[in-house]
């Protein structure tokens, strides 16, 4: 069994969860798992990521607005999370970005919410969190401006997109998609990723690897995950889950404590 898995993007306030959140959790902090971020899509669910930071001791926060909530998110929810910043364990502004393959809230909604959260992340020293489907374009325009640090997760875009990411200084987040049987476009990403930018990630309950596929995801299925990329990659499993943790610990500035470094 492996071990040092660090998810650095998951969703366990979701309902999929709701009964058996708090065993899963502390079943996966016993076995391969050694830390979380929990992300936020909406005001809602990150007062739900708090929560979960509050019960268990290694898992982390990421809050902010998913460009589906946009439409639905004004400026007094948007303050309202930023207070949430100052909170130990939210390490990060997320998930934010653009989506225009589901277009749930207007393009030009989605941007300014995006843009918005970018500016904040940028005042307090944060690292972002970035969803982009099927937004490549403007996604770019917006980082290449507004240069936060931070990850684009569950990347979908080419290996060209993902060297200007890596230009940029921002890491890449890989997911179960590596996995799919059909998958080509992340197979390209992971062979030009330098092992120093990637970041492993679930987005549980979502985007499980094969063989779960169709099931719900959990952290501990970043096994699967990794085993294609070492593959890849023609690296040791282990010391692929290692680099990858230190990766997220540097990003997200977690101390040998488990702490937010100020
Ligand atoms: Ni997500």
């Amino acid at each position: 069994m492996y071990s040092n898995i660090f998810d650095t993007h998951a969703h366990y306030d979701d309902s999929r969860f709701d009964e058996d959140r708090t065993e899963l959790l502390s079943s996966l902090f016993e076995g391969s798992v050694s830390s979380i971020i929990n992300c936020g899509c909406d005001l809602k669910s990150s007062l739900e990521t708090v929560s979960l930071t509050e019960m268990h001791p290694f898992l982390y926060g990421a809050v902010g607005v998913h460009p589906h909530e946009a439409e639905e998110t004004t400026d007094e929810d948007l303050e309202r999370i930023k207070e949430l910043y100052k909170k130990e364990k939210i390490i990060a502004v997320g998930e934010i970005g653009l989506d225009y393959f589901y277009d749930f809230s207007p393009r030009k909604k989605q941007i300014e919410v995006f843009r918005k959260q970018i500016i904040t992340a940028n005042e307090l020293g944060l690292p972002v969190i970035i969803h982009d489907r099927e937004a490549h374009e403007d996604t770019m325009n917006i980082l290449k401006e507004l240069k936060p640090k931070g990850v684009v997760h569950c990347f979908s875009g080419s290996a060209e997109m993902a060297k200007e990411i890596l230009k940029l200084g921002l890491y890449v987040g890989i997911g179960g998609a590596v996995t799919f049987k059909n998958a080509r476009k992340p197979v390209e990403v992971v062979e030009i990723l330098p092992l120093d930018r990637l970041l492993l990630e679930t987005d549980a309950p979502y985007m499980t690897p094969v063989p779960f596929r169709g099931k719900r995801c959990d952290s501990s299925h970043i096994a699967y995950t990794a085993e294609k990329i070492a593959e890849i990659k023609g690296v040791d499993v282990q010391a692929l889950i290692d680099k990858c943790a230190e990766n997220a610990k540097k990003l997200f500035v977690i101390n040998e404590n488990h702490n937010k470094i100020k």
